[in-house]
């Protein structure tokens, strides 16, 4: 079976990303990562991608002003371009409109530093102290036009401690996010991730994957 041709979308460091291109370069690995974009010029991470020969785009929203319909239209060009089958959120800090994320629905992943449904939006790693929370991680899921809502298709985590700090603890997540991305989309480029009734069956059939907790308290 051919590779499926993956476009990551990012707007900073790009560390995710650099995981899943990390993954690929395995060429058993059911993906390849065909291109990188980023809504802005200064992404770290579109160095990290070109370093690593993979093509880039830069798609700045800034240029279409309060015209997201046109932004969109622009990355679904960039995409089609490239003739990517799969999209990877990774860090891209721009909300994606209805139709794009109908477009893609089902191709479309992101990456989520919290156990979702906790802990939507930002800043994961402080809620998730301030609730006291004892567990705490990462989500893979696909998109829907509600923000960090969409199916599950992979979660990962670690235990808070309680001498923790929010920069301890995004470490220690974004660990978790480096093994469960690339998992994540392998077995969506495989095939074997079917959505019913708004929840990813594996195989089928639902298998709870093993979460990586790295001591229970
Ligand atoms: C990650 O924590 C990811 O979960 C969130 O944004 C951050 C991106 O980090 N969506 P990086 O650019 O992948 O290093």
């Amino acid at each position: 079976m051919s590779r499926k041709r993956v476009a990551v979308l990012i707007s900073g460091r790009g560390s995710n990303m650099a995981a899943l291109i990390e993954a690929a370069k395995d060429k058993a690995y059911p993906a390849e990562i065909v291109l990188v974009v980023s809504n802005r010029a200064d992404a770290g991470g579109l160095n990290l991608a070109r370093a690593a020969g993979i093509a880039t785009e830069v798609v700045e929203h800034t240029q279409f002003g309060t015209d997201r319909a046109a932004f969109e239209r622009a990355l679904q060009a960039a995409l089609e371009k490239h003739r990517v089958e799969i999209v990877c959120l990774a860090g891209f800090m721009r909300l994606l409109a209805s139709g794009f994320v109908e477009h893609w629905q089902g191709r479309l992943l992101n990456i989520h530093p919290a156990l979702l449904p906790a802990f939507k939006g930002l800043d994961t790693h402080r809620r998730a102290l301030d609730a006291k929370a004892k567990l705490h991680g990462a989500t893979v899921h696909f998109v829907v036009p509600e923000m960090d809502s969409g199916p599950i298709i992979a979660q990962g985590a670690i235990a808070v401690r309680p001498d923790d700090t929010e920069d301890a603890l995004a470490k220690r997540v974004l660990a978790v996010e480096h093994r469960i991305y690339p998992m994540a989309l392998k077995l969506v480029a495989e095939g074997r991730v079917r959505i019913v009734n708004a929840r990813c069956l594996i195989d089928e059939v639902f298998v709870p994957l093993p979460p990586p907790v790295d001591q229970l308290s």
